[in-house]
């Protein structure tokens, strides 16, 4: 049986971060976009913040525009970013905790504690054809409440998986199977991210139910040494072979 084939959404987010850092227009995300593209990228994310640390809305609206590759909007459950949302009508949403004090996204979701405004929004964007998932942590009940609530996709959060060396790693990696397993085993489509790099992507990219693996802190650091593209070259193969050595094929 062929494999199926996982998906890789590059998230320019950082290149906006080093932009910001001088207040100019040098390096464009949306160009970044379109390397990625070039390089083998599936899609694009960018995470639009409420403080607005790294994407802009002006880059939200040239991406939606100008960029071919479907577009994975990152946003919190708030009223403003669901208008956002609505007006781009990206291809896909996720919804990821915000804390402004935080430097990045440090857990998943509340899908338990968060109900009705997390109801809302899912159904908000869903309504409006956008392909809406909730970044959760990779536990089998965390995963049902996600489906609760109506979304048709699930991000794993890998960030401690990432963290973790030796055993605790590899008991992290078996955490995020069983729980792809199991959004796979109730109709959800699954997906995970944050943190992956060169030497921690395989594993993941092993687990057969995930389909899309979202990265990009590693691969924009990476670019400042080896270009972007060969970057996302080199991650696009990393995963390309840990997915055919896990389902005994080939790579070509
Ligand atoms: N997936 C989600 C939902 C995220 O919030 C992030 C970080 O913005 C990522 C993936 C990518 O994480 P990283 O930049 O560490 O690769």
């Amino acid at each position: 049986m062929a494999a199926e084939k996982l998906r890789l959404g590059v998230n320019i987010d950082h290149v906006a971060t080093i932009r910001n850092a001088r207040g100019g227009p040098h390096p464009d995300p949306v160009r970044a976009a379109r390397l990625a593209e070039a390089a083998g990228a599936d899609g694009i994310t960018a995470h639009l913040r409420e403080d607005r640390r790294h994407i802009s809305d002006d880059d939200i609206t040239r991406l939606c525009r100008d960029i071919r590759l479907p577009i994975n909007l990152e946003m919190a459950a708030t009223a403003e970013m669901v208008a956002i949302a609505l007006r781009h009508r990206p291809h896909a949403a996720c919804i990821v905790p915000e804390r402004r004090q935080e430097r990045t996204t440090e857990g998943g979701l509340d899908v338990r504690g968060g109900g009705a405004g997390l109801a809302e929004c899912v159904a908000a964007l869903g309504a409006a054809g956008i392909r809406v998932s909730l970044f959760i942590e990779a536990e089998p009940a965390v995963v049902d409440a996600a489906r609760a609530l109506g979304a048709p996709v699930v991000e794993l959060h890998t960030g401690r998986y990432c963290e973790a060396t030796g055993e605790a790693r590899r008991h992290e990696c078996a955490r995020l199977a069983t729980a792809a397993r199991h959004a796979r085993a109730i109709g959800l489509e699954c997906h995970a991210g944050h943190g992956l790099s060169f030497d921690s992507v395989g594993p993941i990219a092993a687990i057969p139910e995930i389909v899309e693996l979202n990265i990009g802190h590693f691969l924009v650091g990476e670019a400042t040494f080896g270009g972007l593209e060969s970057a996302i070259r080199r991650m696009r193969a990393l995963m390309d072979n840990a997915r055919a050595a896990a389902t005994g094929e080939r790579s070509a």
